[in-house]
Order: C-alpha cells, then sequence, then structure tokens
C-alpha cells in the first residue's frame, strides 16, 4: 500500500488528543470519529494532519500547497458554525481539484433539505412520507391531506436534534406547539411527516459509479417504555447511559425476505444516483408494517466512527475499518483522476 499523506478537515473543537488514554468514554464521545480516524491512518502507516477549520479557508489552501496532501478527509460537517455550508466546503476542495473523501457538493444540497430530496424521489415514486414545511414567521395550517400522528423535526439539521419524543403529535394543538418549538429553538423552518410506524433501518452506500450497498443495518428499540414510540431521539442517538437502560441496539437487520433486501437494495442505490451521492452515504427508512420501506434521508458523509453504524456494517461485510478508510480515500483519488483524465 502506498503511503499517503491525508489532510484530515474537522471543526477546531473536535482535534483529537495522540491518545485516548485517560479520557472517560463521555468525554471522548464529541471527538471520537475525528480520533478513529486520524488514529487508524495512521497505524496504516500514511502521514496524517489533523486541520481544524471553521471561519477561514486559507489555512486549508496553505495546508494543500504546502504540504502536498495526496487526499483530504472531509469530518467537516459546518462552516461558520452552519451545516449548509458543508457543500461550500466540498466546492472549494473540489475547485482545487484535490481529491477529497465522501460526497460532491451537489450530492450535499440535493440531500440536505428533508423536503428537497423527498420531492425529487416522489418524482422517481420511491415511496417517502407525506409532508408539509412550515416556514418560520408563517401562519400554521395543516393541509387537510396531511394525516395524524405526524412527526416535525428541523428540515435541514441533522443528528436528531430537536427530536423527542414530543415531536410525534396527534392534534393541530400540538403540531402548532411543536412547530413553534423548532422555530424558537432549532431556528429552522420545520417539517412535518406522517409518522411510519416500523422498523427502523439504515442502508450504508459507497461508490462514485459503481455502488456498493452494505448489509442492511437496524436500530432495534427492546425496552421503550410505556406509550415511547421508537424513533432515534436525541437521547437514543447521544446518550450512552440511556442507550443500555433501553436497550436500544443495532444489527444487521433479520427476518427480511429475499425479495424485500433486494428491493431495499434496489432502492438505496436509485436514491443515491437521484440525489447524486457519491464517495459513501447512509439512507434512512422506516419499514411499514405492510413491508414497504419509506425513505426517511439520505446521509452524504454519514457519522464514520468505529463504532457506528456505517462502520459497523462494514465490518459485518468483512471489511475491517483501516480498509474501509482506505476505501474512502480510494474512492476519493480515483474520482479526481477521473476528471483530471
Ligand atoms: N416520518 C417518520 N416516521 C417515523 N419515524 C420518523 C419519521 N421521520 C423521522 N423519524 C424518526 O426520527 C429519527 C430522526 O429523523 P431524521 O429525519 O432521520 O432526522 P436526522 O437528520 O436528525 O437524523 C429517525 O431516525 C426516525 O427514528
Ligand atoms: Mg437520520
Amino acid at each position: 500500500m502506498k503511503r499517503l499523506r491525508v489532510l484530515v478537515l474537522m471543526h477546531p473543537d473536535l482535534v483529537p488528543p495522540d491518545s485516548i488514554k485517560g479520557y472517560s468514554e463521555q468525554e471522548s464521545y464529541v471527538w471520537k470519529t475525528e480520533y478513529d480516524v486520524v488514529s487508524t491512518l495512521r497505524k496504516a502507516g500514511h502521514e496524517v494532519r489533523p486541520l481544524g477549520v471553521q471561519e477561514e479557508l486559507k489555512p486549508i489552501r496553505d495546508a494543500i500547497e504546502d504540504w502536498q496532501p495526496h487526499a483530504v478527509f472531509n469530518l467537516l460537517e459546518e462552516f461558520h458554525g452552519d451545516t449548509a455550508y458543508d457543500q461550500n466546503v466540498a466546492s472549494y476542495l473540489e475547485l482545487l481539484r484535490i481529491p477529497y473523501t465522501g460526497c460532491n457538493p451537489r450530492g450535499m444540497m440535493l440531500a440536505r433539505g428533508k423536503d428537497l430530496s423527498k420531492k425529487l424521489l416522489s418524482y422517481h415514486r420511491i415511496p417517502a412520507p407525506n409532508f408539509a414545511v412550515f416556514k418560520k414567521g408563517h401562519a400554521i395550517r395543516r393541509p387537510a391531506r396531511l394525516k395524524m400522528p405526524l412527526i416535525v423535526k428541523s428540515v435541514s439539521n441533522d443528528a436528531s436534534i430537536g427530536i423527542a419524543q414530543a415531536s410525534v403529535v396527534d392534534s393541530d394543538e400540538k403540531l402548532a406547539e411543536r412547530v413553534t418549538f423548532i422555530h424558537e429553538r432549532i431556528k429552522t423552518d420545520a417539517i412535518a411527516e406522517e409518522y411510519i410506524e416500523g422498523r427502523e433501518l439504515y442502508v450504508g452506500v459507497m461508490g462514485n459509479q459503481r455502488l456498493k450497498v452494505m448489509p442492511i443495518w437496524e436500530l432495534r428499540f427492546d425496552n421503550l417504555g410505556k406509550g415511547q414510540r421508537a424513533i432515534a431521539t436525541e437521547r437514543v442517538k447521544h446518550d450512552p447511559d440511556y442507550q443500555e437502560r433501553r436497550l436500544i441496539m443495532q444489527g444487521p437487520a433479520e427476518d427480511l425476505s429475499p425479495e424485500l433486501r433486494a428491493a431495499i437494495i434496489r432502492s438505496a442505490k436509485r436514491i443515491c444516483r437521484i440525489l447524486e451521492l457519491d464517495g459513501y452515504a447512509r439512507i434512512d427508512y422506516r419499514l411499514s408494517a405492510e413491508g414497504i420501506p419509506y425513505f426517511l434521508e439520505a446521509n452524504p458523509n454519514p457519522e464514520i466512527a468505529e463504532s457506528q453504524e456505517f462502520a459497523q456494517s462494514a465490518l459485518h461485510d468483512g471489511v475491517g475499518y483501516a480498509d474501509l478508510l482506505q476505501q474512502l480515500l480510494n474512492l476519493a483519488i480515483k474520482r479526481q483522476a477521473a476528471k483530471d483524465a
């Protein structure tokens, strides 16, 4: 294997220490992804430079010109504190003609809005929940076609920010309350989607032209409290104690018929093509009781910590973590080479 110089872009607050020793799980949680990527690439023999960026592009350009990395590993999820700017950073790397891991800027843009992605997919008849968008500063009126219960989310935020049990509403009064909560606390427009009762499935996809689909993954809720819905709330995603108490588990999805499995794999690939995703992505679904996989959202550059869904599903497929990161770098380098050709 060729020894590469890899520049890893990340939020300045998340530049990890060299060793994890002496840090509790809670402490390391925030920068675990950055730590996993940097330490694993180093162990694999690459020369790795973490670079924290947030307000200035110049450090990126300087590092690329001075150090001439073979590739950028893009772990940046925001710029100027705005998640919508992640695509602009990818654009900048594209203009610098440097290979970078993960999705291209157009894919990031098409996948971002939980409304836009569903509109595009509905043209291609991919099942997705009915929804309505409630913009800030506008009256909150539910279209009659939209059936309760609904789940209310930020139209643009990720990582289940603002998602709690109270996000699922079954009256117009509760809907207005939760939409207002999103407007005021999360400070974005809100989307209300018909709530799909069912199983929570994640499908990792990797590739540029040729797409490889990882084993279908499931988030299971085996010990829900009374009246609680099986949804990936902020606590479910980010609170290890809660995960343990509530027996929140991830693993390969079992008991899917071969036909359904094939249909989901086909759907995940089509979604990547329609939304122009490349590099790596994770498509989230709810599988209804009738066996229909409803598209929830597409995540370009999904969470890539070793313990998280994407890496775990790759491992289940026999692709270890170091190997996985190497493949992401290879995809980055090949994509740029194809453009240069
Ligand atoms: N229409 C829906 N029906 C059922 N559950 C949903 C729906 N939309 C979201 N959820 C639940 O909320 C979680 C987070 O929603 P998602 O749209 O993926 O937002 P985020 O970008 O924050 O991950 C999902 O993983 C799922 O558990
Ligand atoms: Mg999600």
